[in-house]
C-alpha cells in the first residue's frame, strides 16, 4: 500500500461524515472518508429536498450510466423541495437480492458521494460501511468503486468476504456476499448475488481496487483476517472503547459500573507488540485527536490515527447545525455527557450516546415515541419455520417483532437508530398527528476534549483547523509535494 495518511477522518454514518467533510480533508492532505451507511436513503432525501446546490444533479451528470441517472432523478426529484409539512417517500426496503430500482439507488448514491468528495483534487477517498448492514454490500461497493474509491474501511463485524469481492466487482465481475441468516443450516443458499453486467449500459475498462482496512478491537480478529480472508487486507484500524459510534462488546463477563456502563479491562486493550508484528499498517482509533496521541500512536510503531468526534462537529460535517451548536455549547460549558448504551442499537453492540435534550437518549422521549421500522437498515434476515427468508429488527414494533420468532427481553430499551441517524443530519421523517423524529446522537468520549479546537470567540471550527492542530507536533510536509507524490 503506497499511500499511508497519518489521520484517517474516521467514517460516520449516516451522514455525518459527508462529501463536503471528506473532501475537505483529503484536500488537505489525509484522508477523508465517506460514510457508506443509508446514502440510498440519504440521497433520496437530498433529491426530495430540491438538490439544495444543485451538487447531487453535477454528479449524476458525470454517471457512466445515464439512463439510471434519468430513472432515479425523475422518480425522486421534487423542484424546489417538498413542502415541509409532507413527510418523505416510503421506499422499498432493501432485501437480499433486491429490488431492482433500490439496488440501482444504492449504486447511484455510493458513485454520487464519492464522486463529489474527490471533486477539486486528486488526493484518495476512503468509504466506511458497517458489516453487519450486509443488504447493500454489493452495489454499494461497486458504486463507490466506479467513482474511483481509493479505500474501503469496514468495521462492526468480520469482514471476511469483502476483500475477494472488492477484486471481483474491479472487473465487473459478478460477486456473491454471504447474508447471515438466523436459523440457515447447512446447505441453505445464503449468498447474495450481483451482477455489474445486469446494470452497466456501456463497456467499462476494469476499475481500481481500492485497499482494504479492516477495523478492528482485538488481536484474534487481525490475525483471522489475515489468516482467512478471501483476498487482501491491506492494513487495519485498532479501534478501542472510548470511540464514537458502535463499539466492540467488553470480553468475558459483562461488568457494569455505578452508572451502569460496561467496564472494559486488560483483556480488551489490542497489544501493540502483535499488531507490529503483523508486517501490515494500523492506525489507532478512540480518542486519539490530539497532536500528543498522534505522537503516541506513531511511537507505537502506527502509520496513524483515526479521528472521530473532532471532526464530526466541524463546520463541513453533515450534523444537523443546531444539533452541533448545542452539543458545542455543552462543550464550552463543561455539561457534555456521553453514555455507552447498551441496548439502543439492535446490532446488539454498545453504542455511544450524547445526552441531548429532545433527543431519544431522554427516556420520555424514547417512550413517547410509536415504533415503526420503515427504514430497515439493522434488520437481521432469519429462515421461517416454512423455510423461506424473512427479515426483522428488535426495534420495530414488539408485536410484529414477536410473531416473527424474536423474543421480548431483545426489545427492551431498542431505538430505531435508522430513523434517528436520519434526524442528526437534519432529515427527520414526519410522521401522523405531526409528530416528528427524534435525534439520537452519537459521539466519542473525546467530546469533552473538544475545547481544544474551540477558538477564542464562537463555537465554530473546520476540518483544516483539526488537521493543522494535529500535526502540529509533525514535521512539515507540504501538500502540495505529497499530492505530486500520489499522482506520481
Ligand atoms: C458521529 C459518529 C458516527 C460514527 N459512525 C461510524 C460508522 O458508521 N462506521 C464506523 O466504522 N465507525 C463509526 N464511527 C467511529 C469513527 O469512524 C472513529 O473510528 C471514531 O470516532 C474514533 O474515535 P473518536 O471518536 O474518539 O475520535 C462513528 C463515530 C462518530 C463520532
Amino acid at each position: 500500500m503506497g499511500y499511508l495518511p497519518k489521520i484517517i477522518q474516521g467514517g460516520m454514518g449516516a451522514g455525518v461524515s459527508n462529501w463536503r467533510l471528506a473532501q475537505a480533508v483529503s484536500k488537505a492532505g489525509q484522508l477523508g472518508v465517506v460514510s457508506g451507511v443509508a446514502l440510498d436513503q440519504i440521497f433520496a432525501r437530498r433529491l426530495q429536498d430540491g438538490d439544495p446546490g444543485g451538487h447531487m444533479r453535477r454528479a449524476l451528470d458525470s454517471f457512466p450510466f445515464p439512463a439510471m441517472a434519468e430513472r432515479i432523478w425523475n422518480w425522486l426529484y421534487i423542484p424546489g423541495g417538498k413542502r415541509p409539512e409532507d413527510p418523505y417517500k416510503t421506499l422499498k426496503l432493501i432485501v437480499k437480492d433486491g429490488p431492482r430500482e433500490i439496488r440501482e439507488l444504492c449504486i447511484v448514491s455510493n458513485y454520487v458521494e464519492i464522486w463529489l468528495a474527490r471533486e477539486g483534487h486528486n488526493n484518495p477517498v476512503g468509504i466506511n460501511y458497517l458489516e453487519k448492514v450486509q443488504m447493500p454490500h454489493l452495489p454499494s461497493a461497486y458504486g463507490a468503486m466506479l467513482a474511483g474509491v481509493s479505500f474501503v474501511l469496514m468495521g462492526a463485524g468480520i469482514p471476511l468476504k469483502i476483500p475477494g469481492m472488492l477484486d471481483k466487482l474491479s472487473n465487473h465481475e459478478p460477486a456473491t456476499y454471504p447474508l447471515e441468516i438466523d436459523g440457515a443450516q447447512e446447505g441453505d443458499d445464503t449468498a447474495m448475488r450481483f451482477d455489474p453486467r445486469d446494470y452497466m449500459e456501456c463497456e467499462l475498462p476494469p476499475l481500481k481496487r481500492p485497499d482494504f482496512l479492516a477495523i478492528i478491537a482485538s488481536n484474534l480478529l487481525s490475525t483471522v483476517m489475515l489468516k482467512r480472508a478471501d483476498g487482501r487486507v491491506n492494513g487495519f484500524v485498532v479501534e478501542g472503547p472510548t470511540a464514537g459510534g458502535h463499539n466492540a462488546p467488553p470480553r468475558g463477563k459483562l461488568i457494569l459500573d455505578e452508572q451502569g456502563e460496561a467496564v472494559y479491562g486488560e483483556r480488551d486493550r489490542v497489544d501493540l507488540a502483535k499488531m507490529r508484528e503483523l508486517g501490515v499498517p494500523f492506525w489507532l482509533a478512540g480518542g486519539y485527536g490530539s497532536p500528543e496521541m498522534l505522537n503516541e500512536a506513531l511511537a507505537e510503531g502506527a502509520a496513524g490515527v483515526q479521528v472521530g468526534t473532532p471532526f464530526a462537529y466541524c463546520t463541513e460535517s453533515g450534523l444537523d447545525h443546531e444539533i452541533k451548536y448545542e452539543l458545542l455549547q455543552q462543550v464550552s460549558d463543561g455539561r457534555a455527557r456521553v453514555v455507552t448504551d447498551l441496548a439502543a442499537s439492535p446490532t446488539n453492540f454498545p453504542f455511544k450516546v450524547s445526552s441531548l435534550e429532545d433527543s431519544l437518549s431522554e427516556q420520555d422521549v424514547y417512550a413517547a415515541r410509536r415504533r415503526v421500522c420503515d427504514l430497515g437498515y439493522l434488520r437481521s434476515a432469519y429462515k421461517t419455520p416454512d423455510g423461506r427468508i424473512d427479515y426483522r429488527c428488535a426495534s420495530e414494533p414488539v408485536k410484529t417483532y414477536l410473531a416473527k420468532g424474536g423474543k421480548e427481553d431483545n426489545t427492551a430499551g431498542r431505538k430505531c437508530l435508522c430513523n434517528a441517524l436520519m434526524a442528526n443530519i437534519g432529515m427527520p421523517q414526519l410522521r401522523a398527528a405531526g409528530y416528528v423524529e427524534r435525534a439520537l446522537v452519537t459521539s466519542g468520549n473525546d467530546i469533552v476534549n473538544l475545547t481544544r479546537f474551540l477558538p477564542d470567540e464562537g463555537l465554530t471550527y473546520t476540518a483544516a483547523d483539526v488537521i493543522a492542530k494535529l500535526l502540529l507536533a509533525q514535521p512539515r510536509v507540504q501538500v502540495s509535494e505529497r499530492t505530486e507524490a500520489l499522482v506520481a
